[in-house]
C-alpha cells in the first residue's frame, strides 16, 4: 500500500495486485509455493482422491464428508437438481430461444432460474437459507450446461444416469456416451482442481455482488462473466488453437517467436499469483500423459519451448504453464468439444463462488473502494 502525497489516501497497487482485500476460511493460494488448499486439506490431495460431491461438500460446508453426513448432503444435491427440473427445463427452453451459446445462455439462466424460484435477496436471508439457495443453484448448473448443449444443437436432454454421481452424468449429456471409470476420474481430478483458487477475478466479482446483499443468482451471474476473459478462465480453447495453429513439432519454436514477436500473449502459460509451476497443471499433465495420444506429444514440446522462450523474453519472471494448458488436453481426452471448455471450468468454480458469496453474505461490510480522479478539472457550464 502506498499513500499519494496530495491525498494522503492510501493506493493499492495496479490491479490489486498482493493486496489484501479481506480474511477467507475458504481457500488459499501460496504462490511462491506453487502450493494450495481447500479449507484444511490440500486442493491437489483432494482432486486425486475424492469424489466430487465429497470436495463439493468440504468447501460449501467447511465440513470434510463423512459417512454420516454423506448421504443427506447427496440427498440435498439431488433434490436441488431433479426437484427443479421443469424450472430448469422452462429456463433452458426460453433461453435457447435467444442464443445457442452455452456461456451466455447459463449467464442469462441463472438470474431467470433465480426469479422463477423467487431467490430473495441474500440480505434477506439467515445462513441456512442462504446454503439452500446456493446448493440449489451450484446443483442446478451441471444440468442448465448439459441441457443447453444439447439444445443448442436441437436435441432434448438425455436421462439422467441414475447409478452414476455429477461428473458421469454431465460427460454424458454432452458426449452421448456413458463414460468409463478413468475418463470420470480424469474430468473429476480436473473439476475439483478448479473448484476455488482464493481471490481471482470471478471470486471476487462474486464477492463485491454478495456484499450488496444481492440474490445469490445476481452474484453467480455476475462471477462468469468475469470468467468469460481470455485471460482468466476463457483460455483453454485458445491454448488448444495455438497447438492447432502449430500443427507439426518443427513448428513450434519459430510460431511461439513469431508470437511473442508480435506482443501476444501465450495462452495457457503465466499466472498472476505463481512464481512457480501451478500445481493445477502439474497434476493435469500428469492425467494427460497417462491418457496418452498424439497431441500430447506436441503439448510436451510447446510447454518446454515456451517456457525457455518466456524466460528469454520476460527474464526473472518465471512464467509456466497454467492450469488453462493441460486443462484443454484433459478435456479434449474426456471427449467435451471445445466450445464446452470454458461452461465444465464454470461448472466446478460455481462451488468456489457459492462457499465465497456464503462467507461474503456473513459481513455486513459493503465493498466499495475509491478511484483517484485523473480528469480535468471541474469548469463552470457555460465555459
Ligand atoms: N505470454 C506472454 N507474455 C506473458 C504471459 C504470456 N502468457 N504472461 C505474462 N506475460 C508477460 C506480461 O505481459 C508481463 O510483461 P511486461 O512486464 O512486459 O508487461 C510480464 O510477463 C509479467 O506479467 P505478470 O505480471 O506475471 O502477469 P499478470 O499477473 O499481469 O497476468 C495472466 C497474469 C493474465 C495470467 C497472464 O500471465 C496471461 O495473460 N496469461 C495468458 C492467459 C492465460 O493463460 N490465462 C489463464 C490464467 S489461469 C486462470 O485464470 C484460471
Amino acid at each position: 500500500m502506498m499513500t499519494t502525497a496530495s491525498t494522503a489516501v492510501p493506493t493499492a497497487a495496479r490491479g490489486l495486485a498482493g493486496v489484501v482485500v479481506a480474511d477467507t476460511a475458504v481457500s488459499d493460494v501460496r504462490g511462491a509455493e506453487g502450493f494450495y488448499q481447500y479449507r484444511d486439506r490440500s486442493a491437489i490431495e483432494l482432486a486425486e482422491t475424492v469424489s466430487f460431491e465429497d470436495a463439493w461438500q468440504l468447501l460449501v460446508t467447511g465440513e470434510p464428508a463423512t459417512d454420516a453426513s454423506r448421504p443427506p448432503f447427496r440427498r440435498r444435491l439431488q433434490h436441488a437438481a431433479e426437484g427443479r427440473r421443469s424450472d430448469i427445463d422452462a429456463v433452458v427452453d426460453a433461453v435457447a430461444r435467444v442464443t445457442p451459446e452455452v456461456l451466455p445462455g447459463l449467464a442469462a439462466a441463472w438470474p431467470l432460474l433465480g426469479a422463477r424460484l423467487a431467490l430473495r435477496p441474500l440480505y434477506d436471508l439467515d445462513d441456512e437459507q442462504r446454503l439452500d439457495d446456493a446448493i440449489t443453484l451450484a446443483a442446478a448448473t451441471p444440468a442448465l450446461v448439459g441441457a443447453l448443449w444439447r439444445c443448442a444443437r436441437g436435441e432434448r436432454p438425455l436421462p439422467l444416469l441414475t447409478d452414476r454421481g455429477v461428473v458421469a452424468c454431465y460427460l454424458h449429456q454432452v458426449t452421448g456416451i456413458v463414460p468409463d471409470d478413468d475418463t470420470e476420474r480424469a474430468l473429476t481430478a480436473y473439476l475439483i482442481a478448479v473448484m476455488d483458487h482464493g481471490f481471482n477475478a470471478s471470486t471476487f466479482t462474486a464477492r463485491v455482488i454478495a456484499s450488496t446483499g444481492a440474490d445469490a443468482a445476481s452474484c453467480l451471474a455476475g462471477a462468469l462473466g468475469a470468467l468469460t476473459g481470455p485471460l482468466h478462465g476463457g483460455a483453454p480453447s485458445r491454448a488448444l488453437d495455438g497447438l492447432d495453429a502449430v500443427g507439426t513439432a518443427d513448428r513450434v519454436e519459430p510460431w511461439i517467436r513469431e508470437e511473442l514477436a508480435a506482443g501476444r500473449r501465450l495462452m495457457g502459460f503465466g499466472h498472476a499469483v505463481y512464481r512457480t509451476a501451478d500445481p493445477r497443471a502439474e497434476l493435469l499433465k500428469r492425467v494427460a500423459l497417462r491418457r496418452g495420444g498424439a497431441r500430447v506429444q506436441l503439448a510436451l514440446r510447446f510447454e518446454e519451448t515456451a517456457e525457455r522462450l518466456l524466460a528469454e523474453a520476460k527474464p526473472g519472471r518465471d512464467l509456466h504453464a497454467n492450469v488453462e494448458f493441460w486443462a484443454a488436453l484433459v478435456m479434449e481426452q474426456c471427449g467435451l468439444p471445445r466450445s464446452m471448455f470454458t461452461p465444465t471450468f464454470a461448472i466446478a468454480r460455481t462451488i468456489g463462488w457459492t462457499a465465497h458469496i456464503l462467507e461474503q453474505a456473513r459481513d455486513p461490510k459493503i465493498i466499495r473502494p475509491s478511484a483517484r480522479y485523473v480528469g480535468p478539472s471541474v469548469r463552470t457550464v457555460a465555459a
